[in-house]
């Protein structure tokens, strides 16, 4: 009865598995604060995708580390930069069948760790970055990338991203925005993984956790933009908000389990707080239930397995 009369499904292909790639590594290894994640190199990581698309996963979200960083995040733009390099592995390796995506962002390149390029006086420089997004976005999209996915949270990104593929004659890339992205404490895991240099906070470009009508916003000029896709990050602090954009927005929604949604279930799991599968493919059918398309999580592929039973 209760499998007649269920109104939420978690299948396969709407799950993205978010992978690291790190320049000059030997050999694949572990995050400490994310168990069962990996920063991979380019042969680990290629494995390891076909292995995710042999699981039935819809896409994968690739993020660079890259061996040297400097003010303007060269290694994002450079053809031969770590992620890009990766990019083009994948798109050889898998063709389409599943959907590439790429991290569309400065802070894993820059030194400062800041997610564009900063003024004379430190802050960052909303306008500069875009120039080199739309750059990144292009040298992405001719590596491999079917979908570009700018993380920034930079004002005008959107428009800027699309003009600039577009005037390269790539108008089969698309893009999906991190539209309602949270100034967040539960990225920490994540900046390990990417070995992220910020010193200061996210809070003049990332939104704060009490607003929600600033949510709806982001999301309607994106739409405006171009924005094939939107997305609200993280997922579980957040399903009011995904029930709201899902609620007005005529492109997919993607939520983003994030980094910190991983280790706090990973984390009591491990010390026998909680069951551990049944808690993964809760929390996943949770962020379905509020309105989430397509979910991004670092579980994409042991939930499908899981799924597939
Ligand atoms: C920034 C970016 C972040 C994540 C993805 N892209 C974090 C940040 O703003 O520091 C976080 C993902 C996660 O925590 O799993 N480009």
């Amino acid at each position: 009865m209760r499998r007649l009369v269920s109104e939420t499904e978690v299948r396969p292909r709407q799950l993205v598995l978010p992978m690291f790639v790190k320049e000059g590594a030997s050999e694949a290894a572990e995050i400490s604060s994310m168990p069962g994640v990996y920063q991979h190199t380019r042969d680990s990581l290629r494995k390891a995708a076909v292995e995710a698309v042999q699981a039935g996963v819809g896409g994968i979200m690739l993020f660079g580390v890259p061996a040297v960083r400097d003010a303007v995040g060269s290694g994002g733009t450079d053809p031969d930069g770590i992620l890009n390099a990766a990019l083009a592995d994948l798109r050889a390796e898998l063709g389409d069948s599943t959907v590439l995506m790429s991290d569309c962002c400065l802070d894993e390149f820059t030194d400062h760790g800041h997610c564009g390029v900063l003024a004379a006086d430190g802050s960052v420089d909303n306008d500069a970055t875009l120039e080199v997004y739309g750059e990144m976005a292009v040298a992405q999209a001719r590596a491999g990338a079917h979908v570009v996915g700018p993380s920034g949270m930079m004002d005008g990104q959107i428009a800027f991203i699309r003009n600039a593929l577009d005037a390269a004659g790539l108008q089969d890339t698309g893009i999906l925005a991190y539209a309602a992205k949270y100034a967040s404490a539960f990225y920490g895991p994540f900046r390990d993984a990417v070995e992220s240099q910020l010193a200061g906070d996210r809070k003049t470009y990332q939104q704060d956790p009490a607003n929600a009508r600033e949510a709806l916003r982001e999301v309607q000029l994106d739409l405006a933009e171009g924005a094939d896709m939107v997305m609200v990050k993280p997922a579980l602090l957040y399903l009011d908000v995904l029930r709201a954009v899902a609620e007005i927005s005529d492109v997919p929604v993607a939520a983003y389990q994030i980094s910190g949604e991983y280790a706090m279930i990973e984390a009591a799991a491990r010390n026998g707080w909680i069951d551990r599968e049944r808690s993964i493919l809760e929390s996943l059918t949770s962020i379905r239930r509020a309105g989430a398309d397509i979910v991004l999580t670092y579980w994409a592929v042991e939930a499908a397995r899981w799924l597939d039973r």
